[in-house]
């Protein structure tokens, strides 16, 4: 049986944010995120505050033991929630997250992607990078995991930058989402072990 993480450990710091297990209460900042254009431009079509709220049932779950999931993102000095960051199963054919691989005492069957959505007035503060750190922290300290990916559209380079600051190796072009030409970046344990054998 998967140990099951306390609730306490799942909560992570930043400098400036606290990420904390996505709850139904954080339906407010999804749909800020999910039903904004502008935020969506690069990730899917913008969702109705309806469709938001019927997928939250969905969106709070975790698997392997608290390990995989969404966290909100909530800035320490406004408590203002600005967002989330995920570790979850990236779809290939799909155009969403397959939430039934997301159960209880297992990884899910497909790889790991590490992502982040936030508000536009919450951008171009180093807000995205800070949450892609600490969450590839999390991934390589406390799950098995081999390695993580991330999947980006060609045209987001701020992304992509995001990606690479925090050390994921851009792999090319492959299939996600039911898109053929995704870019996808990787970071294997064997890379995390490199990148922090000084620190
Ligand atoms: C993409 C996103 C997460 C970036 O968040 P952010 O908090 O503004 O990112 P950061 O401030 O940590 O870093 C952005 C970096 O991209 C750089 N950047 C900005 N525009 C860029 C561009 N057109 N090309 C390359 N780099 C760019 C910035 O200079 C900054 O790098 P620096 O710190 O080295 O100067 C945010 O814009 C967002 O939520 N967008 C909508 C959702 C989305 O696309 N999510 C990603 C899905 S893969």
């Amino acid at each position: 049986m998967m140990e099951l993480l306390s609730e306490n450990t799942l909560v992570l710091e930043t400098e400036r944010l606290r990420l904390t297990p996505f709850c139904p209460d954080d339906v407010d900042i999804a749909q800020d995120v999910m039903c904004d254009p502008k935020v969506m431009l690069f990730v899917a079509d913008a969702m109705t505050p309806e469709a938001v709220f019927e997928n939250m049932f969905d969106v709070v779950k975790r698997g392997a033991g608290g390990r995989i999931g969404i966290w909100c993102i909530t800035r320490e000095d406004t408590g203002q929630k600005i967002g989330y960051g995920v570790l979850t199963p990236v779809p290939i054919d799909e155009s969403d997250t397959d939430w039934s691989q997301v159960v209880p005492d297992a990884y899910p069957r497909d790889q790991i992607e590490v992502g982040y959505l936030l508000v536009p007035d919450a951008w171009r503060q180093g807000f995205a990078t800070e949450v892609c750190a600490r969450l590839l922290r999390f991934a390589f300290e406390r799950t098995e995991l081999p390695e993580v990916v991330a999947t980006t559209d060609p045209d987001n380079l701020k992304s992509q930058h995001v990606l690479k600051k925090c050390g994921m190796r851009p792999i090319g072009q492959k299939r996600a989402y039911g898109y053929d030409d995704v870019e996808w970046f990787e970071m294997t344990r064997r890379d995390w072990d490199a990148q922090n054998a000084s620190k």
